[in-house]
């Protein structure tokens, strides 16, 4: 084959990729999906009919605002996690006056840069420190003083994870120095229809956003899947209480992925997201394991989205 088309420019992403794609069953983590292009067809998923979670838990946020404010101490940081383009951020920066800092953390360098500076400038009370770094896995904090600090993790992005996952996660945040609240965004179990058209929209934009992912390891690792072979494919698992994204072969083929050869059956997918789904008591229980109380529970009036204010 042509030397070109197979050269590798992101070696995590191969790396992963390789041992993903040569498991049984195939997976890919679904933090590969946010290229530049696919952030912003996130974004475009954010304001679809059929994605309820974005504008539900920001309708929350807006009509509660004060409930939360009531558990964030005065000269408070707020460390974001997953920041992306912090357009509910701005809801809660305006709402919490009492704040000397924002810390968004994020992998997307230059979303994360250019958010900072953004939002630097329209807020200029605040200490706004940008953090660069995946935090599924241990981040260190800048240094904040003595400030007290307030975790935000919105957008059910903890479902993501399985659920001893979530907890570890939830308590290594425990663990940062200060951390006295933590304001989290989870989507709710609810009807199985509801929740596979929120992964499977009429418009195809989720489809184009798992299918990216096979673009961008053609592009980044030199693979050469053909798009026109692989299907979107969204299922409620109820057993384990999540939507998967899955993406499809549609035939005996075998694919180059940088240097190796991956084998598909018909029907064969590589699973690329769970989102897990939880109940009001399941999460609690959940937070709870991890070493943090349950100080406030605010929802939409149809109980679609939880936001949770835990405490330690
Ligand atoms: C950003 C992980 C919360 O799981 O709902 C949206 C990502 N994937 N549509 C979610 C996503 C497909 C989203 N999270």
């Amino acid at each position: 084959m042509d030397a070109s088309t197979s050269r590798i420019t992101n070696r995590a992403l191969h790396s992963d990729a390789v041992a993903g794609l040569s498991q049984t069953p195939k997976g890919l983590s679904p933090k590969w999906f946010y290229d530049a292009l696919g952030s912003e067809i996130f974004e475009e998923i954010t304001q679809l009919a059929e994605y309820y979670p974005a504008r539900t838990e920001r309708a929350i946020l807006e009509a509660q605002l004060p409930r939360i404010a009531a558990h964030v101490p005065e000269g408070a940081a707020l460390v974001e996690l997953g920041s992306g383009a912090s357009v509910k951020t701005r809801l809660l920066l305006d709402g919490l006056p009492q704040l000397s800092a924002y810390v968004p953390v994020d992998i997307s360098e230059d979303f994360l840069h250019a958010t900072a500076s953004d939002l630097a400038a329209d807020y200029p009370a605040l200490t706004v420190t940008p953090v660069v770094a995946d935090f599924m896995t241990p981040v260190r904090l800048p240094d904040l003083g003595r400030a007290p600090v307030v975790g935000f993790f919105p957008g059910s992005t903890i479902g993501n994870l399985a659920p001893e996952a979530a907890e570890a996660l939830l308590a290594r945040l425990g663990h940062w120095p200060h951390h006295q609240a933590l304001i989290l965004g989870v989507d709710l179990v609810k009807a199985p229809e509801t929740l596979v058209a929120a992964y499977d929209d009429a418009q195809g934009v989720t489809a184009r956003f798992n299918l990216n992912l096979l673009t961008r390891l053609n592009r980044e690792v030199g693979a050469e899947f053909d798009l026109d072979t692989f299907r979107h494919l969204a299922l409620w698992n109820a057993g384990e209480a999540r939507v998967e994204m899955h993406l499809e072969s549609q035939n005996d083929q075998v694919v180059r992925v940088g240097d190796e050869l991956v084998a598909f059956a018909p029907g064969e997918t590589i699973h690329t997201e769970n989102s897990h789904k939880y109940t009001v008591e399941r999460l609690s229980d959940l937070a709870t394991s991890a070493g943090w109380r349950v100080d406030d529970f605010l929802t939409d009036a149809d109980g679609l989205f939880g936001v949770f204010v835990l405490g330690r």
